[in-house]
């Protein structure tokens, strides 16, 4: 038996853990340790460090419920939502729409909205005109593709926040027509703090961030042999559209308003033009980071 030194401990537990089975489950576990214990040395991790930690992480567990997740929030302002979603766009043949983060605001209930609709059921405030055509990465259209989105109502709320999320507000299915298109009415969103209540946003504050995302709408799209596609688009003129907390907005995402847009299919509304572009489905894994929360907790 040798003594273990600050070194010979990962390869000790490297040497432990290859009798797993799953090779996925072996390649990701041994990567983790490797980086893990990279990460003690390299900052000479203290015991009381370490405990700080596991209280916050045992915080984080505990603010967990099925209207809340914290771990993906912690996720999300750690860059790692935005990073996985960015390695799973990689890996489809052909780029589609780049992709953004679900959120923890998307709810897989939310009512059926006819074309030309509106998903502002109560909610007011400045309208919004979203079109465009749903294709696949050749542009060739995708009939009848289903087109969620939700977002915030023109005050920076989600329906959920407002009276324990009592009421439906600002999220609708919409389907597309023969062609792929599709139009619906919104309300101008506003940007919002994410939810900095919880210990994710005590770190948050003690980073001295903001805690803001910029107004966005969120878009969940598939269509039968397409990869789902979760994205957003992202107001340009927001103050914070250089500095999202949670790293969602990519160039390709950010769209201004037009007031008067020749082509819109529903002239004197301010209209955003979006054309969704669909990889194709290879795999049957799953392209959202993160789930209506009631989802994570019942898996
Ligand atoms: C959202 O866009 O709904 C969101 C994303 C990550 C954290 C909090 C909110
Ligand atoms: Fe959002």
């Amino acid at each position: 038996m040798q003594d273990l030194t600050t070194t010979s401990v990962t390869t000790a537990v490297l040497e432990q853990m290859q009798t797993t089975q799953d090779p996925r489950l072996r390649e990701i576990m041994a990567s983790l340790v490797r980086h893990l214990h990279d990460f003690a040395r390299d900052v000479k991790l203290t015991p009381e460090e370490w405990l700080t930690a596991i209280g916050f992480l045992t915080r984080t567990g505990q603010a967990c419920t099925p209207a809340r997740q914290e771990f993906i929030l912690l996720s999300d302002v750690l860059g790692l939502s935005a990073l996985v979603n960015l390695l799973h766009d990689a890996t489809a043949p052909e780029l589609g729409t780049t992709s953004s983060l679900l959120g923890p605001f998307y709810r897989q209930d939310a009512p059926e909205v006819p074309l030309g609709g509106s998903i502002a059921a109560r909610a007011k405030g400045p309208e919004l005109l979203l079109y465009g055509q749903v294709t696949d990465t050749a542009g060739k259209p995708v009939p009848g593709a289903l087109v969620q989105l939700w977002q915030t109502d023109a005050t920076g709320w989600y329906d959920l926040q407002i009276e324990g999320g009592a009421e439906t507000d600002m999220r609708g299915n919409v389907r597309c027509d023969a062609e792929g298109r599709y139009h619906v009415r919104t309300l101008r969103p506003l940007g919002y703090s994410i939810p900095l209540d919880g210990p994710v946003g005590e770190l948050v504050r003690r980073q001295n961030r903001h805690g803001c995302r910029p107004a966005h709408i969120h878009f969940l799209i598939g269509a039968p042999g397409y990869r789902e596609l979760v994205t957003a688009l992202y107001l340009g003129d927001d103050p914070h559209i250089d500095s999202d907390t949670v790293f969602g907005v990519s160039a390709a995402l950010v769209v201004n308003p037009q007031d008067h847009d020749p082509q819109s299919p529903m002239p004197g509304i301010p209209a955003v033009r979006y054309d969704f572009r669909l990889a194709l489905a290879t795999d049957t894994s799953s392209s959202r980071v993160g789930a209506d929360p009631r989802q994570v907790l019942a898996a």
